[in-house]
Parts: C-alpha cells; structure tokens; sequence
C-alpha cells in the first residue's frame, strides 16, 4: 500500500513550525552527543561510537534547496571532529520517489563524505518488521527521531525498544490533534492501542469518559498517558514541546529519555526555540508584530553585551541604562539570549533558577559575568 500524503506540497518549502522542530532536534543532538563523549573518552573505550537514526526522513532538502533534518544532522556531524569519526546514521523514508531524492541529496552532500561511517539509507514501510529493515537498533548509544505524518507507525512497542539500551533517547512527533480525536471514536481503538499499547489506552479513555475533559486537561490526560507507557522501560517524565496553530493545540514535539540529564538539556532547548511569552510553538504569537519594533531583545542582547563585554556586574546595574523604558523582563530575555549563546554566565546564590519560556530564569540578585564579546569599537558603558 502506498504511504498516504498530505495534503499539499510539504516539502516544497519549510514552515516556522518545521524549522522549530528540526533545529530541536539538531541542537539536542548536539548536545546529547557531548555528555555521551565525555563517558566514552573512559580508557575501557567502551562503546566509543554514537547513532542517529530517523525512521521518517523525507527527501533531506525542500523545494527551495534548503536543507531538512537528515541533512541538517550530517552537516552538523561533519562540523565536529568526534562526530566526524564516530556517528552512525540511519535513515528510513517510506516512499521510494522521497527515498531516491534522500539517497541523492546525501550522495551529493559534501559533509556526507566527511563522515567516516557513510549514512545508511533504507526505504521501508515503519511496521513491525521495521527494526529488521534498518538492521537493527545500533549496537551504541542512539538517538531517534520519529517524525510521521499522522501517527501509523508509531507505537510504544517500537520506540520502547530503542529506549532501553544505554545512553538512548526519543524525539517523536505526537499528532496531538488526530491522537485526541481518534481517543473519542470506537472505530480508532486498534490504531489507538497500538500508539500506546492497549491496557494505557483503554485506561485513558476511561478517565476521559469519566472526567468528561476538554481542552488543557484532555491534554494533560493524554501526555500522563503517554509517561505512563514509556515507564515501565525507565523513562522520565516526558518533556513536550506543543505547536499551536489556527488558535488551537495540533501537535507535540516529545522527547523521552531515561536521563533526568537529558531532561534539563532538552527543556532548555526547547525553551530556546519557544516564541514570545510561551513554552511551545504558537503561530499566532510568530505574527505578532513586536511590542517594541525599533529594539528587539536580539539587538537588546547584543548591546549590552557590547556595553558590558568583560566585565562583572550585578543584574540590578544593568537594568537601568539606556533601555530602562523596555523594563526589566525584556533585560531578563535579553540575559537569557546571551546565556544560551555562551555570552554570558548567570550566578545567583539566593534564588533558585527556575525553566520559563524563554530559558532558566534571572532573578533579580544575579551577577552576571560578560564574555569579551566584539569588545572592539565599544562605547563606554558610561
Ligand atoms: C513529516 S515527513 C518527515 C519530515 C522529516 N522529518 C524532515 O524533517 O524533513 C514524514 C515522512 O515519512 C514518510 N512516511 C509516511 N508514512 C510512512 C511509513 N509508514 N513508513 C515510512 N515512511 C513513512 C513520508 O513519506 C514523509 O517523507
């Protein structure tokens, strides 16, 4: 049976909400890949490889030549000496046309040839045999990606086997919108059961129909559900980025791992990649035009950092400079930007940091400790 498409060309040009998603993959890729180095630089050398496999991979590039998250990973890869050496990349796209253009958009990637272990691609349907198909989970620490349209295909009973070797984490897509409503409908309960196994689905529906929940609450329901099925193999609690788009929830972006480390790194990047004022993807936030159109937190950022570069000083001194009229939580943005880019180090001794939409937050008593930066060409901070 052919792989059912939809509607619209897809991948004649990347959405906001594509690219949100793939650079949260690509950049906790990149920083799963650091803390799983550090444990196999040990002298034992255990295990010294690291894999990355996607199991919906599409073409690798859009209509319009830019590159999607296959590519994007390789790119990456080859950019870092270890990765270079040492990641394996599997790549698994259902539709033979979409798989012909993957295996040529890698065979003329310059970055592809870098990598000592050349991508594998494969072109299965994700079923049950599909770990045969692929060869099999790697035999190193792996991180999948798991990116259908819909939600055929996924199912706890896969992924929960790439879970539980060591040092492996998921990122799947989580149709939040077609999960729920097939959640309502007899006629879904065999698609149902497969994505969550089926003592957890006929569990949930049960809360649904006795709780007789809607909106925030269905969804916290069905995220619980979606713990409550991975639990058992050693997972966390599961961090969730969700789109929103045309004023309603339509997907999550899920991460499990069995790493509470995993965890922190991923909210953090999440957080990163979340627009104004939320923890997620809200296209109507995106179009919002900016509260302040002359100065953005990014321009807000990079002056003070050219203000302060090199030095130490407290949040309280920086938050009355020339910006004052932007207020304090455009100054704390602004901290939480540089701090995410490596520019600047955040310490405070009284007050726990807390995970808010745009990063950890900044309290008020914290010392900021500025990076050289650009120094040259700085104003005088007075
Ligand atoms: C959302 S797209 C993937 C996009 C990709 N992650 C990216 O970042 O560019 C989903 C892909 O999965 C493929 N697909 C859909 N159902 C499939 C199945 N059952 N088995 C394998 N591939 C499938 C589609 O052809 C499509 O290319």
């Amino acid at each position: 049976m052919a792989i059912k498409k939809p509607s619209g060309d897809f991948f004649s040009l990347p959405t906001e909400a594509s690219r949100r998603k793939q650079r949260i993959v690509v950049k906790y890729h990149a920083a799963w890949s650091q803390v799983l180095r550090s444990r196999t630089n040990s002298p034992a050398k255990i295990r010294q490889n690291l894999a990355y496999v996607d199991l919906f991979a599409g073409p690798g590039k859009y209509g319009d030549q830019s590159l999607s998250t296959p590519l994007l990973i390789i790119e990456a890869a080859a950019r870092d000496p270890y990765m270079r050496e040492h990641l394996l990349t599997r790549f698994n796209e259902g539709d033979p046309a979409l798989e012909d253009m993957l295996e040529k958009n890698i065979a003329e990637s310059e970055a592809a040839k870098q990598l000592r272990h050349p991508p594998k691609v494969t072109c299965a349907r994700v079923e049950e045999d599909i770990l045969r198909e692929i060869g099999g989970i790697p035999p190193c620490p792996t991180l999948l990606f798991a990116d259908p349209w819909g939600y055929k295909g996924l199912s706890v009973d896969l992924l929960s086997k790439f879970l539980r070797p060591f040092g492996n984490d998921l990122i799947f897509f989580f149709n939040y919108n077609r999960i729920s409503s097939g959640l309502n409908c007899s006629l879904f309960d065999e698609t149902i059961d497969k994505v969550f196994g089926t003592q957890v689905a006929t569990a949930l529906r049960a809360r649904i129909a006795l709780q007789k929940v809607k909106g925030p609450e269905k969804e916290r329901l069905i995220v619980d559900a979606v713990g409550e099925a991975f639990s058992p193999f050693g997972a966390q609690t599961p961090v969730y980025y969700p789109f929103h788009a045309k004023g309603r929830l339509s997907h999550h972006l899920m991460f499990i791992s069995k790493a509470p480390l995993g965890n922190e790194i991923m909210k953090g990047v999440m957080a990163g990649e979340s627009t104004r004022g939320t923890f997620g993807f809200d296209e109507a936030t995106e179009t919002q035009p900016l509260l302040f159109p002359d100065l953005n937190i990014e321009e807000l950022g990079r002056d003070l950092l050219q203000r302060f570069a090199g030095q130490t000083v407290s949040f309280s001194d920086i938050g009355v400079h020339k910006h004052a009229q932007l207020g304090i939580p455009a100054h704390k943005k602004a901290i939480q930007l540089l701090e995410r880019q490596g520019e600047v180090v955040v310490l405070s001794y009284e007050k726990a940091r807390r995970l808010t939409a745009h990063g950890i937050s900044v309290p008020d008593d914290a010392i900021l400790v500025f990076s050289k930066g650009d120094a040259r060409g700085t104003e005088d901070p007075n």
